[in-house]
């Protein structure tokens, strides 16, 4: 399991309660299509992703987003059982949408530039610190499945 200490718990939740999810995902997800663009093959049915300027502007990615964000929100309502609240996301990732592990972390890390750039200088080193924690726990949720 786990171990999480008391500032990494405050940090965690402190962060999901202050960003906009709706917004954070949409940026994310969109940074992650652009500056990754194999991740676009999973996402076929979006429609158009021909650009960055159309992937910004694309209701699904938007809508993805959220849905994303939302996955993380249940995390972190669930930090003492991130891996059982994930096993099902992962068969889904893995066994349904064929999503490439190594794909995971690469979204993480889009994630952890936009809720960088949206908290500004209350995102320390030790803020980025615990979010790095929490979603390399994500991400290894996530591959949990996969064999
Ligand atoms: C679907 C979360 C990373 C591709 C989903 C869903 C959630 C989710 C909550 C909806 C599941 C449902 O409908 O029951 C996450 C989280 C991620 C992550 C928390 C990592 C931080 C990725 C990555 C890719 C991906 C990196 C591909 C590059 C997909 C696809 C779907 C999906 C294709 C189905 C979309 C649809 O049919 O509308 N994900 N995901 N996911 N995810 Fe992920």
């Amino acid at each position: 399991m786990v171990e999480w200490t008391d500032f990494e718990r405050t940090t965690i939740q402190n962060i999901f309660s202050k960003i906009d999810h709706s917004a954070v995902g949409h940026q994310a997800l969109t940074r992650c299509l652009v500056v990754y663009p194999w991740t676009q093959r999973y996402f076929a049915k979006f429609g158009n992703l021909y650009n960055a300027a159309a992937i910004m502007g694309n209701p699904n990615v938007a809508a993805h987003g959220l849905t994303v964000m939302r996955g993380l929100e249940n995390a972190v309502k669930n930090l003492d059982n991130i891996k059982a609240t994930f096993s099902e996301l992962s068969v889904l990732h893995s066994e349904k949408l064929h999503v490439d592990p190594n794909n995971f972390r690469l979204l993480a890390d889009c994630i952890t530039i936009v809720v960088g750039a949206t908290l500004g200088s209350s995102f320390t080193a030790e803020v980025q610190a615990a979010l790095h924690k929490f979603l390399a726990v994500i991400v290894s949720a996530l591959v949990q499945q996969y064999h």
